[in-house]
């Protein structure tokens, strides 16, 4: 099946992101969140980056203006209706199962019949989703990485009831999209964050017992294991209370030490210090 129409429901960071990809490769998108202000704001900011794009010469002025016409907004999420005639829809709000579960089982009241259905959950069982939406068959896993336009991996997430249309179709869109992907069962983490999140917590637990200072933690991991990043800046780039919530649905499903949140991202999560996107997590960024 050949997407048009995309319904992208989230216009956070990866909502407003895997949005932006849709946009520049041909689909229609239709970008959905609670209230309309924060829906306008995402798409400026798309637009934004793209024009920025264009000046940079990554891409051309036309495919940047081609593309921000084909954003528009809705503040629906209740009802969802806005994203009826998508032939896919990708869902991207906050990591919290209670608000992803009311959301799939609106998806599977107003979509159309054989439109695809994807989370972009990190680490919450998205068989509980496929349960809710009614049609378990059409929904899979389609998890994207931060931020969307830059880094192209995907990780597609099969439950026990994903078809292998759902799968093939799911693969096309990818395609569609220039993505890269690696396919998956449905489990806490798949692949890169299983990986991943242990890493930045031991990073964290480095920096609360005053082994070393955030900045020489980032420092080795950049020039002594040639990661592009360091782990806290990893952290603050995908939100601590992005990072807190996949944690504790990682702990409790694996059930092991390694997942669990270190005092020092709860306290911090507390205070509102998020990351990047609040400009003070690790790191200060105003
Ligand atoms: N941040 C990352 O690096 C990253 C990477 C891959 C996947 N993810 C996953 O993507 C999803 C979104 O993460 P994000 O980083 O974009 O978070 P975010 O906090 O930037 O955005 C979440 C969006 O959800 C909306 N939202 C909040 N409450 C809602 C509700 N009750 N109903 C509907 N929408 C609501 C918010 O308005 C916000 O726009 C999560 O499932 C996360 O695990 C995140």
């Amino acid at each position: 099946m050949r997407v048009e129409k995309v319904g992208i429901i989230g216009a956070g960071l990866m909502g407003s992101g895997i949005a932006q990809v849709a946009a520049y490769h041909g689909l229609d998108v239709t970008l959905v969140d609670v209230d309309q202000a924060h829906v306008d704001r995402a798409i400026a900011a798309i637009r934004a980056r793209l024009e920025r794009e264009a000046e940079r010469g990554r891409i051309s002025a036309e495919a940047a203006e081609a593309a921000s016409h084909r954003l528009r907004g809705s503040a629906d999420i209740t009802d969802l209706t806005s994203v009826a005639r998508a032939e896919a829809v990708i869902e991207a709000v906050v990591e919290d199962l209670e608000v992803k579960t009311r959301i799939f089982r609106q998806l599977g009241r107003v979509c159309r019949p054989d439109a695809l259905l994807a989370s972009n959950t990190s680490s919450l069982p998205l068989s509980d989703l496929a349960a809710a939406s009614g049609r378990p068959e059409r929904v899979i896993g389609l998890h994207f990485f931060n931020p969307p336009w830059a880094l192209k991996l995907v990780e597609v997430v099969s439950t026990a009831s994903t078809t292998e249309e759902t799968l093939q179709d799911a693969l096309q869109l990818c395609r569609q999209l220039d993505r890269v992907t690696v396919q998956v069962k449905d489990t806490p983490g798949f692949i890169a964050n299983r990986l991943l999140v242990p890493f930045i917590f031991d990073a964290i637990e480095l920096l609360q017992t005053g082994v070393a200072s955030a900045e020489d933690i980032d420092l080795a991991c950049r020039v002594g294991l040639n990661h592009a990043m360091g782990p806290l800046a990893t952290a603050d780039l995908i939100g601590l209370d992005t990072l807190k919530a996949i944690a504790e649905s990682m702990f409790e499903e694996y059930g092991e030490p390694r997942f669990k949140a270190p005092t020092l991202l709860r306290r911090l999560v507390s205070l509102g210090y998020l990351g990047r996107k609040t400009g003070r997590g690790f790191f200060r960024y105003t």
